[in-house]
């Protein structure tokens, strides 16, 4: 029986060393415990997914920080009282306890305070296990590397059929968290998500960057994508682009306003950015399972959420030109 019910028993799983699909108010993860290198181990092996590329540390709130991370900007104590728990990543220099198997070796980690009572309730679960307030446990969202993420248990159990998840629902937000970097004077964006750089700046009153110098790991084209080829278009040239195509094997995604094209699968009409959060995911996956060739999809006006989702939808159309 792979799905449960308990956060106490995904507790002890986590205890004992096991993996476990974790619900959060943006994606599911795949859990195990941080400060377990061989459950860390088996995660990586479970992902399929380089040593070097780094998982975020999930902990209860701000009183995990100085755990596992030192040097912490004014400005990130700020954003963690401000946005924690919810759906925001800070990437501090770490502490001795983020090791090298969390990191991927370097030398900051990335911490995050998930705001599903779910994930909660597992937390504090965990901390009367381990007599330990500042538990962390190590999630990935629970894909295979280069996937698409999951926003329901059933997502994750097409990914992991033999994994524990514990039941939380369909996730909230959709997308996968703001990731900010924190190592720096000022802070920079390396993932767009439901907090905007607006959020940002109006909270530390820095001004934000954008974008990675380098490149991390995780924005690699070929995330986000679905084996469907994703085609960004406009509301405008819709009916032209499915014209262009067999009709039978499309999907289309975009905000509720904007119409059909006769004799194409309509695979989500969502009425606002957060709804298209919400929902994109889902959406992508639906069309593999129904065997469509072709995504077309509309973004979303670049405001709030929007931004994160165009970002996703970029990634799975340029992942889709690459294949
Ligand atoms: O919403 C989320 O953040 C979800 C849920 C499960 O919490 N998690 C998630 O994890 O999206 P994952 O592993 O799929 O993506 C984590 C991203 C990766 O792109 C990774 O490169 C980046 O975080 N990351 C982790 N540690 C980092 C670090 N020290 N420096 C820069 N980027 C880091
Ligand atoms: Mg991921």
């Amino acid at each position: 029986m792979p799905r449960i019910a308990n956060p106490g028993q995904a507790a002890a799983a986590l205890w004992a060393g096991q993996l476990v699909g974790l619900p959060t108010e943006t994606v599911y993860g795949l859990g195990a415990l941080a400060d377990d290198s061989a459950a860390i181990a088996l995660l990586y092996a479970a992902k399929g997914r380089p040593v070097d590329h780094p998982v975020i540390v999930h902990i209860a709130d701000s009183g995990g920080l100085d755990a596992w991370a030192t040097g912490i900007p004014e400005y990130a104590r700020a954003l963690a009282a401000t946005y924690w728990p919810g759906p925001l990543t800070l990437v501090l220099p770490r502490s001795a306890r983020a090791r090298d198997d969390c990191t991927g070796g370097q030398d900051s980690v990335a911490l995050r305070a998930p705001a599903h009572p779910g994930f909660q309730a597992v937390l504090v679960a965990l901390a009367d296990l381990a007599s330990d307030g500042s538990i962390g446990i190590a999630a990935p969202s629970a894909n295979r590397f280069g996937r698409v993420s999951p926003t329901t248990p059933e997502h994750v159990l097409t990914e992991f059929p033999d994994l524990q998840v514990l039941d939380g629902g369909p996730c909230g937000v959709g997308v996968e968290s703001t990731i900010v970097d924190c190592t720096n004077g000022e802070p920079r964006i390396l993932r767009a998500g439901a907090i905007t750089a607006e959020d940002i700046q109006r909270c530390t009153g820095l001004p934000v960057h954008v974008g990675s110098a380098v490149r991390a790991p995780g924005t690699l084209p070929h995330h986000y994508a679905p084996e469907a080829k994703v085609v960004l278009t406009s509301a405008e040239q819709l009916v032209a682009m499915a014209g262009d195509l067999e009709r039978a094997s499309i999907g289309v995604i975009a905000l509720r306003d904007v119409q059909t094209p006769d004799g194409v699968t309509r695979l989500a009409r969502p009425i606002d950015n957060a709804a298209y959060a919400q929902q994109l995911y889902a959406a992508l996956r639906h069309a593999d399972d129904v065997g469509l060739h072709t995504i077309l999809a509309v973004p979303p006006p670049r405001t709030g959420v929007g931004t994160a989702v165009c970002e996703r939808l970029e990634r799975a159309a340029a992942a889709s030109k690459h294949s």
